[in-house]
């Protein structure tokens, strides 16, 4: 049943769950704040600092410590995100594609042998993986499938393009959705795990991305490459509903980054407002810089609500795709909306790179894109409501 009302929602977070949050805001203040700005400019990838990522567990926070993973929860996760979006979202890109839509789907439905000798490596950061579903015909709609993977007995030859990979060159282990058989649509999808490295398999070129551009995003190409029957996730045909599950919970990171990036906005405004001065006085202390400081802190924080609320659900078992769908469209116009509204305060320092808030701007953009655009959220949402 579509979730419509606040139910039983405890936000109350343990002492756990403040560590997890205390621990993230440091990593993101020591490790990756000093860099951020270079390595958006020159598009360099932060390699050091997701070893240290996985070091700290922040790889596979989710996933059960038997598969190497932190065991942690939904929340624990958001609140992690949260902190490293605020201050860089091509990091917390990085890490939410590897934990919710490469470890989870794995742990969720992968099998033992896949888990052992996949989901171990990914969830301790000695790997990182890629999802890889959007194709160049094949982006909001995404049954339409072109890359095929053809059932050869033992084996899927596996032939196509994928387009926007994120950790597109620096992921080792690919879960790839394929379409095996035509005549039974989005039921003849499959979803398989594939090596870097392996025959026919080539990276293409990297974009060059108005934001978030120190993470890795690549086209990959697949020619004849032989994938072994047992490395396909779950039953024939299982792919779509396996892409569209994952994406559910996916969903709730990108919703948990776009707070973040609104987040991390708003706390350099303030910081800005209380330190420049125009007119004899604070900003802060003009009404027009205040209005605009309450209207984000009010946003952020409905947003803020919305993604624990998606969060919360999940932990519990509840069916959590429209609050998921929600949590990601509404925190997403907020981090755009949020992030514009700080370029503005900080006026023309806003405009340059070394407030880091014209950064967040561009970071922002991609919130209402990728993991389903804004459009697919209301779609995702109305076909829940309406069902
Ligand atoms: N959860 C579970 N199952 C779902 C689902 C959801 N949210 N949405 C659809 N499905 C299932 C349907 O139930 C149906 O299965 P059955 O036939 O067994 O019932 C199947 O998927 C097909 O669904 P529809 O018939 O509704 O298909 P459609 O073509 O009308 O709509 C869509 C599908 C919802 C638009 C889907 O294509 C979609 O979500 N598109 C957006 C894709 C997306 O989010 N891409 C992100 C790329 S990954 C990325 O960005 C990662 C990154 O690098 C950061």
């Amino acid at each position: 049943m579509a979730a419509t009302t606040i139910e039983g929602i405890n936000f109350n977070l343990t002492e756990e769950h403040l560590a997890v949050q205390q621990a993230a805001r440091e990593f993101a203040q020591t490790e990756l704040l000093p860099t951020a700005i270079e390595r958006d400019t020159h598009s360099k990838f932060p390699a050091e600092q997701v070893k240290k990522m996985g070091e700290l567990g922040f790889l596979g926070m989710m996933v059960s410590p038997e598969y190497g993973g932190g065991g942690m929860d939904t929340i624990s996760y958001v609140l992690a995100m949260e902190e490293i979006s605020k201050v860089d979202a091509s990091a917390s890109v990085i890490m939410s594609v590897n934990n919710s839509l490469v470890c989870w789907g794995l742990e969720k439905y992968g099998s033992e042998e896949q888990k052992q000798k996949y989901l171990t490596k990914l969830a301790t950061g000695e790997v990182i993986g890629s999802f890889c579903l959007s194709e160049p015909e094949a982006g909001s709609d995404a049954t339409s499938q072109k890359t095929t993977a053809i059932d050869k007995g033992d084996h899927y030859l596996l032939n196509g393009t994928k387009n926007w990979i994120t950790n597109g060159n620096s992921s080792s282990i690919s879960l790839v959705i394929a379409q095996t058989n035509v005549e039974l649509k989005h039921k003849g999808i499959n979803c398989l795990i594939v090596e870097k490295g392996w025959d026919g398999f080539a990276v293409g070129k990297k974009e060059d991305k108005m934001g978030i551009r120190s993470s890795d995003t690549h086209s990959l190409m697949f020619t004849d490459v032989k994938v072994p029957k047992e490395n396909r996730i779950g039953e024939d045909g299982f792919g779509f509903k396996f892409a569209m599950t994952t994406l559910n919970g996916g969903r709730i990171g990108i919703a948990a980054q776009a707070l973040g990036i609104a987040a991390g906005a708003y706390e350099l405004s303030v910081k800005y407002s209380k330190e420049r001065k125009a007119f004899g006085m604070r900003i802060a202390e003009h009404q027009a810089i205040q209005f605009k400081l309450a209207e984000m802190a009010t946003k952020i924080e409905a947003a803020r609500l919305l993604v624990y609320k998606a969060a919360r659900l999940k932990d519990e078992d509840k069916d959590y795709i429209q609050a998921a769908a929600m949590a990601k469209l509404f925190a997403s116009e907020v981090a755009m909306w949020a992030t514009t509204e700080a370029v503005q305060i900080h006026g023309g320092y806003g405009y340059v790179k070394e407030y880091h808030v014209e950064r967040l701007m561009r970071d922002a953009k991609i919130t209402q894109i990728y993991e389903g655009t804004s459009e697919i959220q209301k779609l995702v949402i109305a076909r829940e409501i309406l069902k």
